[in-house]
């Protein structure tokens, strides 16, 4: 693939077909709007994209686990310092849990700024007698169902980018400030442990955590100075899936002379982008960041092959992850084919789990549901799988929020069918709230365990 490599610049997906684009109304205004973004500053830098990939090589060996989670799609209403704040706490609240259980290094990616648009299976949508286009994301449009809200409006890109900036930038004053004290999140847990009648079941664990963090200080480690006990690396990820706005933050670091995509650390390829001619795979071949892509069910062995060989010809480790969505009643016979292809190739990749997307159904209410022992499920099966096959399972991709939304059915809270109504908030698919997300966490952390 060396002449595809060779031909490649941030532009050059334009010349081949590229599916989920919206249809912007007025391409002025979308050209005049890509000019303004290249011109802003980056938002995340070359060095970060490196570390990260570092760390992503140490998780294709099973010496780190990957923790990737956040919304399914963020929101241009729903955006406080509070919000990302207690987004970060269940993050963090969760990579204690693994991190303890593992025994390994988390590496920690959000599903977030700059997780702004959505690929949808129609373009265009009928309520009524209604035809409009389909909601893609608050990048794009609005989800409110009338002609206005519909309309691809090139300023949300610049919107977007604003808010991933503003987001980014408490994620690193929280990251680096104080409010990841490992004591500190460790209380959190504690506090869930106690509250809840579910929760008591991870008091053993979590006095072993504590038993830790008091045995560290009594040998003289001073929990207060060290910055590895208060200080984490949170990357940041989303689905590189408007072109004009990733190649518009595209930019050559001044180091290496390699591009980087600056929108995030991680980028991903959705299931129904990932054409091994389409734009998006050609995009992504040529930026240094560590990617990933979606893989389904309908993904074939040679399919998997063929994306190495067009993303990561080099057979760079911790350049590429698949990130596998089966649902949880298909992985234990979806997964190993593909997963022994890849082996017995000697091809580097690092498997995450996305149990979240082929768990999604409609409740009888008519809500897009998943159930939270599904989930479990597919993380299950996950695991069994790659134990058999002696290949490493790397990590885990959750949608989750912080907001105490009745999304998902089941948990420690039971949610039930006749609860989704309640407080149901989701701008596309249903998401763990805040307890489900660190029970969650706990039951993975057993897995992890025995
Ligand atoms: N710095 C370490 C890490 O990122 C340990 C750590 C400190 C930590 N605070 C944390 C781990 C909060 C998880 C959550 O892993
Ligand atoms: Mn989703």
């Amino acid at each position: 693939m060396g002449d595809m490599t060779s031909t490649w610049s941030p532009g050059s997906w334009r010349d081949v077909e590229t599916a989920q684009q919206p249809e912007w109304p007025d391409d002025a205004h979308l050209g005049s709007t890509l000019e303004t973004l290249r011109a802003l500053p980056p938002l995340v830098f070359a060095g970060e994209a490196r570390r990260l990939k570092e760390a992503m090589t140490k998780v294709s060996r099973g010496e780190a686990f990957v923790l990737q989670a956040g919304d399914c799609a963020e929101s241009f209403g729903d955006f406080s310092a509070d919000g990302i704040r207690d987004k970060l706490k269940i993050i963090l609240q969760m990579a204690v849990v693994l991190t303890y259980a593992s025994g390994l290094p988390v590496v920690k990616i959000g599903r977030i700024a700059g997780q702004f648009a959505k690929p949808r299976s129609s373009a265009s949508e009928t309520l009524d007698d209604k035809v409009l286009p389909s909601f893609r994301g608050h990048a794009v449009n609005d989800a409110a169902f009338d002609e206005a809200s519909r309309r691809a409006d090139p300023d949300r890109l610049v919107r977007a980018y604003q808010q991933s900036a503003s987001t980014l930038n408490l994620i690193r004053a929280f990251t680096k400030g104080g409010f990841a004290d490992l004591n500190q999140v460790h209380m959190w847990n504690q506090e869930f442990v106690a509250e809840s009648r579910q929760g008591r079941r991870y008091e053993a664990m979590a006095r072993e955590i504590d038993r830790a963090l008091r045995f560290m200080g009594a040998c003289g480690v001073d929990l207060s100075a060290d910055s590895s006990l208060h200080e984490v690396d949170l990357y940041t990820s989303h689905e590189a899936l408007i072109l004009g706005y990733e190649e518009a933050l595209t930019r050559q670091d001044s180091l290496t002379g390699d591009w980087y995509d600056c929108s995030a650390h991680m980028l991903w390829i959705g299931d129904r982008t990932r054409q091994l001619q389409g734009g998006h795979v050609e995009f992504l071949s040529g930026v240094e960041n560590p990617i990933a892509c979606k893989i389904g069910p309908s993904a074939t062995t040679a399919d998997l092959l063929a994306l190495c060989e067009r993303l990561n010809p080099r057979n760079e480790p911790g350049r590429l992850a698949f990130i596998t969505r089966m649902g949880s009643g298909s992985i234990e016979e979806a997964l190993p084919p593909l997963v022994r292809a890849v082996r017995d190739s000697e091809i580097e990749v690092t498997w995450i789990c996305d149990p979240m997307h082929g768990n999604t159904f409609s409740s009888s209410g008519g809500y897009k549901t998943r159930r939270f022992d599904d989930i479990l499920g597919e993380i299950k099966g996950f695991f069994a799988v790659h134990q058999r096959e002696g290949t490493v399972p790397g990590g885990v991709h959750l949608e989750l929020t912080h907001h105490a939304v009745t999304e998902c059915l089941g948990g420690s809270e039971e949610i039930l069918d006749t609860h989704l109504s309640e407080r149901y908030q989701a701008l596309c698919d249903p998401r763990l709230n805040a307890r489900q997300s660190v029970d969650l966490a706990f039951q993975v952390g057993e897995m992890l365990q025995g």
